[in-house]
């Protein structure tokens, strides 16, 4: 082997261990340095592939260079003609720039006639496997744009927990998976119902409510039907806590007498709600956390 080549493979493995350690040690860098532009340039430059292959495109009349056979010659030979005509071509929807995002990356789409938010969610999954991302997600910011996220990576493999909320009755109980955190606020939506399968995490999502809303002035009362297991730890900070059907009746009748008060308080002073009381009449918040409420 000669000296230059040596040279050449020693400077070429070089970079990639250099390139390897970057990516392994900096990611964002990494991703907004070299991964992003390549993806940017590939996503673009595969993009009509990859619409037709999805079923986002519409035939559309187009004028355009077509070659046509002609008339056999008398060697045998077939002669084509280029012909300025009009044929029905594929069209794929206006995509502008992708974007980076701290998991991938963004673009706006321009919906093609007929085509609605619906179309591109159902088609996400094909986008993903064929942008080679873990995942695709669909949002439409105003009628005939959507925008796709990839990420290129499961944001919940690895999460790091938020900072707490300051702001009364909102709490962050994790993350979703576009990476954004999931917030939960009782002031823009007081009621949650909290459903699912066996062991898909219906009490996490309580303990997780608990210790969000500890710190803040408000009053919590809970209902655990699972025999206390789940907020019994959290007794000193409830305000009130059953745990049996017959405690479950007496604290109902309770909150139901508070409400009462708390209407009349407000119908007395022209308010609909409690934020609209003055501040010296508002009295604290109450939430109620139930958790194996089909046992009631
Ligand atoms: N956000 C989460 N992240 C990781 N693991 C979780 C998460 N939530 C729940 N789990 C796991 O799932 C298990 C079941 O969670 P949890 O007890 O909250 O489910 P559940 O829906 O209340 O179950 P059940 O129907 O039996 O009451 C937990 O022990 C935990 O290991
Ligand atoms: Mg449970």
């Amino acid at each position: 082997m000669s000296d230059s080549l040596r040279l050449v493979l020693g400077v070429l493995a070089a970079a990639a261990a250099g390139l390897w350690a970057w990516r392994r040690w900096h990611y964002p860098s990494f991703w907004l340095v070299l991964g992003y532009p390549l993806m940017a340039l590939s996503v673009r430059a595969s993009w009509r592939k990859v619409a037709l292959g999805c079923g986002l495109t519409k035939k559309r009349q187009r004028w355009w260079f077509t070659t046509v056979p002609g008339l056999i010659s008398s060697t045998g030979i077939v002669r084509v003609k280029r012909r300025f005509q009009r044929v029905a071509v594929d069209t794929k929807p206006f995509m502008w720039l992708p974007k980076p995002t701290r998991y991938g990356w963004c673009v706006t789409i321009h919906t093609l006639e007929g085509q609605i938010p619906g179309d591109y969610a159902d088609a996400a999954e094909r986008l993903a496997h064929s942008w080679g991302v873990h995942a695709v997600r669909v949002s439409s910011p105003r009628p005939g744009r959507v925008v796709l996220a990839a990420t290129m990576r499961d944001p919940l493999v690895k999460v790091d927990p938020f900072p707490a909320s300051t702001e009364l009755l909102k709490v962050t109980v994790g993350r979703l998976e576009t990476g954004g955190p999931w917030v939960i606020d009782f002031r823009t939506v007081p009621h949650w119902m909290n459903a699912g399968a066996t062991q898909s995490g219906k009490s996490n999502l309580a303990n997780a409510l608990v210790q969000g809303l500890a710190p803040q002035p408000v009053a919590l009362v809970g209902f655990d039907l699972k025999g206390g297991v789940e907020f019994t730890p959290y007794s000193p900070r409830l305000s009130a806590l059953a745990t049996t059907r017959r405690e479950c009746v007496v604290l109902l009748e309770d909150l139901e007498e508070l409400m009462a008060d708390r209407m009349t308080l407000c119908r007395t002073t022209g308010a609909r709600n409690i934020w609209q009381l003055p501040d010296d009449l508002r009295p604290v918040p109450i939430v109620v956390l139930v958790d194996e409420l089909a046992e009631l």
